[in-house]
Parts: structure tokens; sequence; C-alpha cells
């Protein structure tokens, strides 16, 4: 069994995801430092030390990151210049293991490598691979691939129905499944991966988790069943069914033209598109493995309650199980 890991410095430590790692690492006993930009003023909770460092100056990160054993980042959009200072710092300071900002849906198949949403992360993950296998360290890395966030797409409609507006859209017909990970689901990955009994078999890998399978038109179900919105269906035409092929057409239009309205378009290829990886996430998942929980019918309704009050959709007066 590997060595025990302990103390995790945390990159995006007071972000969306950030704040659920960092509970959850807390409460498993790691002892976390925040690793915080050098302006930040978003506030840690007491118990959890900060450390504010230029994220571009790879001695100040060396000196904060000495004595960690590990290095989790979630910090927003992360792009090459800055994750690999972060990677060569977290190296020179021989922590055991990397956890990069990718929480992605796949970066693994050919066609989704492509896609301009995950450019970035790609090139990270590539450095990541490369700058651990060339610099002959016992460093290692894992990163964690959740698919779309289950709150905030819930929230935001983007998932099939739009509970606040009340209405729904499908792609490519809707039956599509697509892994769903909520933010707790995905720190506690973080957690099982950085645990002695996982270390070793997640060293060196992407670990696949996901909280729900769920397709567009069991979600609008489901959130009906609910909330009691009628949604419609897509004969009638309440429910608009997008080609996702020609909403990408549109958005690389757009972005040749330096617009990047379309930019959510190739998501939905990476979830959905044949080939891009999304549909492989229930072959790919460590749940089981890891001990993650799968949500069923009765959890996903649960969110939905919760989303739709959260909403001011629902009051305890009208919600309905
Ligand atoms: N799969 C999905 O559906 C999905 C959805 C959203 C995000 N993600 C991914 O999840 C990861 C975390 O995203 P998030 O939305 O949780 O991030 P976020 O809420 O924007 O978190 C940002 C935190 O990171 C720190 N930070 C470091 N550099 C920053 C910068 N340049 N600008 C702003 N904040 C910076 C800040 O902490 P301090 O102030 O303490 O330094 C901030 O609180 C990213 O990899 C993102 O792509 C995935």
């Amino acid at each position: 069994m590997a060595i025990p890991i302990r103390n995790v410095a945390l990159l995006g430590a007071t972000g969306a995801l950030g704040t659920h790692i960092r509970n959850a690492l807390t409460q498993a006993g790691f002892v976390v430092t925040a690793i915080q930009r050098k302006d930040s003023t978003n506030p840690v909770p007491s118990g959890v030390k900060s450390i504010k460092v230029e994220l571009s100056n790879k001695d100040d990160l060396t000196s904060a990151f000495k004595g960690q054993d590990a290095v989790v980042s979630a910090v927003p959009n992360p792009a090459l210049a800055t994750e690999s200072i972060m990677i060569d710092a977290a190296i020179a300071a021989a922590v055991k293991r990397i956890i990069p900002s990718e929480y992605s849906t796949n970066l693994d198949t050919p066609l989704s490598r492509q896609l301009p949403i995950v450019k970035e992360k790609v090139k990270v993950r590539d450095y990541l691979q490369s700058a651990i296998a060339s610099n002959g360290t016992s460093t290692t890395w894992t990163s964690v691939n959740n698919g779309p966030f289950f709150e905030m797409c819930l929230k935001a409609g983007a998932l099939g129905p739009n509970i606040k507006d009340k209405k729904a859209v499908f792609h490519n017909g809707g039956n599509n499944l697509v892994g769903t990970s909520t933010l707790p689901d995905i720190a506690a990955a973080v957690v099982k991966i950085l645990d002695p009994a996982h270390l070793d078999e997640t060293a060196n890998k992407p670990v696949y988790m996901y909280s729900a399978a769920i397709s567009e038109r069991l979600l609008t179900k489901l959130a009906s069943e609910v909330t009691g919105i009628d949604f419609g269906d897509v004969e009638s035409g309440k429910i608009l069914d997008l080609d996702i092929d020609q909403m990408v057409a549109e958005a690389e239009e757009k972005l040749a033209k330096g617009d990047r309205s379309g930019w959510f378009s190739y998501y939905y290829q990476m979830m959905y598109g044949k080939g891009y990886g999304g549909e492989d996430f229930q072959k790919l998942s460590w749940n089981e493995r890891l001990g993650l929980r799968t949500m069923d019918e009765a959890d996903i309704k649960e969110l939905i309650r919760s989303t739709a009050q959260e909403l001011g959709v629902l009051t305890g007066s009208n919600a309905s199980s």
C-alpha cells in the first residue's frame, strides 16, 4: 500500500468546485493549504491555512509546495502558460501526486482532443505527462473526468429541461446518455484518489467517474414529475430537437470571425457526438473501484426538487414527489 498522503496544497480552493474539494479533503482528515492568488480577497475558513503567491512565479510556488504530499488544482480556465509553472513547481517540490484542473468529459479520444473548448487542458495534460516522464521523478498524476457539472447544468437548463423557463431542448434526439456529476461527488473522487487504498492504482492515468447516467428525455420527464411543468414534446414543436453537427458548423463559422457565441455547441459534441468519448463514460468508470455512489431516480428527483426550490419554481407547498 502507498505511503499515505497527508498534506494537500489546493489551488482554486475558494471556487465553485474547489470549495467542495477543500471541504471533502478536510473532512477526510487531510491537512489542506489553500494556494491563493497573491491579490485574492476570497476568504478561506478558519482551520485552513492559506498561502498567497504569484501563480506565475515558479520559485514562490515551489516554496509554497514544499512539505506538501499532493497538489490539487481547481483553477478556472487552466492554460498551459500558468499550469506548466504549477507542474514544474510541484515536481521541484517532490510532491507525490498532481491532480490538474481538468474535470472535463473526455480528453482521451482523437476527436475530443481537438475540440477548442479543451485545447488548453489537452496541452496541460500532455505537458504533465512529459514533465513527469522526462524528470525521472517520483511525482505522479491523476486527472478526474466527470462529465458536465450536474447542479450547474440543471440550473442553467443545459441537459434537456430548463426549469426556470419551463422549456426543454434536446440534442440529436435526446436519448443519448451522458455521465454527469455533482460537485460533492467529484470532491469525493479526489479524496478516494488520494486515499492510500487507491493511490497506486490511480497513478499516471485519467480517472472517469459520474454521479448519474441521464438522457435529456429522461431528465425532462423527471423534471416534469417533480415540478408539474408540462415541457410538451418534439412532435408538437414545443421541444426543439437540435442537430449537433449543424450547431458545431455554425459555431465554427462564428469562431472563424472571432465570435465565440457558439462555444457551448462543442460541449454537446463532446458529450453526445459519436466518437468523442462522452458515450464511453460507463465503460471507463471508476465508480465501483473507488466505491463512489451512483444516483438513482429518487436521488436525481431530489436534486431536481432542490434546484427548482432554489430557482423559486417550487415552494414547499407545491412540491410533489
Ligand atoms: N465539467 C463541467 O461542467 C465544468 C463546469 C465548470 C467548470 N469546470 C472545470 O472545473 C475547474 C474549476 O472551475 P470552477 O468553475 O470551479 O472555478 P471557479 O469557481 O471560477 O474557481 C476559481 C477559483 O480559482 C482561483 N483562481 C486561480 N486563478 C484564477 C484566475 N485566473 N481567475 C479567477 N480565479 C482564479 C480563485 O481562488 P483564489 O481567489 O482563492 O485564488 C477562485 O476562487 C476548471 O477546470 C473548469 O474548467 C468544469
